[in-house]
């Protein structure tokens, strides 16, 4: 283990790996040649530096694959809640270079600290991101006073069918790569780290983003076969995230300074029924066209939608029910969030033997409340409602960035 774990050392010492930009610029270069022929080039080779003043996994160009959990505190004791945090974080800066949990994985009567999946693969441009639920800030730790006043549970909202199994939770781990093995291999060894503190509530494997997050990323489709991300706030404008993802320096609870708060709504889509609905009922139903994404009103993708646009029968060419036309930031007093979500298919559900299948809906942003609103106005009006539920949720703090190896995810509120 120990000898490979240094393989995998050299090969990113090899790529000259510094940050995303230098890593894939150093496979763009032909880095790769040296290996074999037969080793086509990768994207999956770069690192996302772990440290600095926000989280990774939130302004990160979305990677394509996702493994989520959220975990319960089983154990009554702060200090094993901050000792398992400073762990979880030593863990995450580790595996996102491409290195192992560390510890021993040598020793013949010990375990080994890393389960070892992805021994001998590339970092995958990973990223890891911890938020906390609403649930840590009752009596069990002292940190009600801590809470800050934006992180409540999220209030019943209209058209939602819940599972308290795929719901809420004390912790969160968003783990984001290029290979989805790279991604579950955090989570699983975080368990593992975890066991006896923490017990995991429920997890969600993704594919395929559905949202595109930077300036230069192609826009994704979702399982219902649209452009998605379109018009999303982009992890490289930074005047946008300012306004809009990040939290202020000056939030009521200081911990919470660079930090952003992250809806995750597991949404399952009818998908049987949408696909035998005629081509011109699914574009009505978001108000864009399917082949190129462009709004009703425009030919092109980035085309800006023009919701007062008539046509011949005086009707809105964009219907009022249309999904953008509701969740448009001109139309929600200018507020808008990051959307980073994923598509995921849990196999069949043995109920109405359809697919479970759908959009993980990850939505990062400075005050919840603009999810809450948006969403009581979606849940009620949306014409997407017909082929969409709301199936799990959670909401939870993200605090700002960790900023170097001495410091661990919340130690501004458990130190
Ligand atoms: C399965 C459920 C959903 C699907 C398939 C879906 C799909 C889409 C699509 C195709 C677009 C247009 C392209 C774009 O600008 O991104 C869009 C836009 C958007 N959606 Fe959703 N969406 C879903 C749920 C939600 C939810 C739950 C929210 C928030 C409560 C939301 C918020 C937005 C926002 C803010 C926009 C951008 C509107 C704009 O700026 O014009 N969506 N969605």
């Amino acid at each position: 283990m120990a000898g490979a774990a240094v393989s995998r050392r050299a090969l990113l010492g090899g790529l000259g790996v510094g940050g995303v930009g230098a890593a894939v610029g150093a496979v763009g270069a032909g880095a790769w040649k040296a290996s074999a022929d037969t080793a086509a080039p990768t994207p999956h080779a770069g690192t996302v530096p772990f440290h600095g003043e926000h989280q990774a996994g939130i302004a990160t160009e979305a990677q394509d694959r996702l493994a989520f959990a959220s975990f319960d505190v089983v154990s009554t004791d702060r200090a094993d809640l901050r000792d398992l945090m400073r762990e979880w974080t030593a863990a995450a800066a580790s595996m996102t270079r491409g290195l192992p949990v560390p510890g021993s994985s040598s020793v013949l009567e010990a375990p080994p600290a890393d389960t070892g999946e992805t021994e001998g693969m590339p970092p995958g441009l990973l990223t890891v991101t911890a938020g906390f639920g609403p649930s840590l800030f009752d009596d069990r730790f002292g940190l009600a006073r801590r809470r800050p006043a934006r992180l409540r549970d999220l209030p019943a909202l209209p058209g939602d069918g819940l599972d308290p199994d795929r719901s809420g939770g004390d912790l969160a781990i968003q783990a984001c790569a290029q290979d989805p093995q790279v991604a579950f291999h955090v989570i699983r060894n975080l368990a593992r780290i975890g066991r006896g503190v923490v017990q995991m509530r429920w997890s969600q494997l993704g594919f395929g983003r559905t949202s595109a997050t930077s300036s230069t990323q192609s826009t994704p489709r979702n399982l219902m076969g649209f452009k998605d991300g379109t018009r999303n706030v982009r992890g490289d404008d930074a005047a946008r995230m300012r306004d809009h993802v990040w939290v202020p320096s000056n939030a009521d609870q200081g911990w919470m300074a660079g930090g952003s708060y992250l809806v995750a709504r597991r949404i399952r889509m009818r998908i049987e029924g949408w696909d035998r609905d005629p081509l011109g009922a699914q574009q009505e139903v978001f108000g864009r066209d399917k082949l190129e994404g462009a709004p009703l009103t425009g030919t092109r993708e980035g085309d800006v939608p023009d919701y007062a646009a008539k046509a011949a029968d005086g009707t809105p060419v964009i219907a009022r029910n249309a999904h953008i036309r509701l969740a448009a930031p001109e139309n929600n007093g200018g507020r808008a969030m990051l959307r980073r979500g994923y598509s995921f298919t849990d196999g069949v559900d043995p109920a109405s033997g359809e697919l479970d299948a759908g959009l993980f809906f990850l939505a990062f942003m400075r005050d919840p409340q603009v999810f809450v609103d948006l969403q009581n106005k979606l849940g009620s009006l949306d014409a997407l409602n017909e082929y969409i539920e709301h199936v799990g949720s959670g909401l939870f703090a993200c605090p700002g960035g960790v900023r170097d190896e001495k410091d661990y995810w919340g130690r501004g509120l458990l130190a």
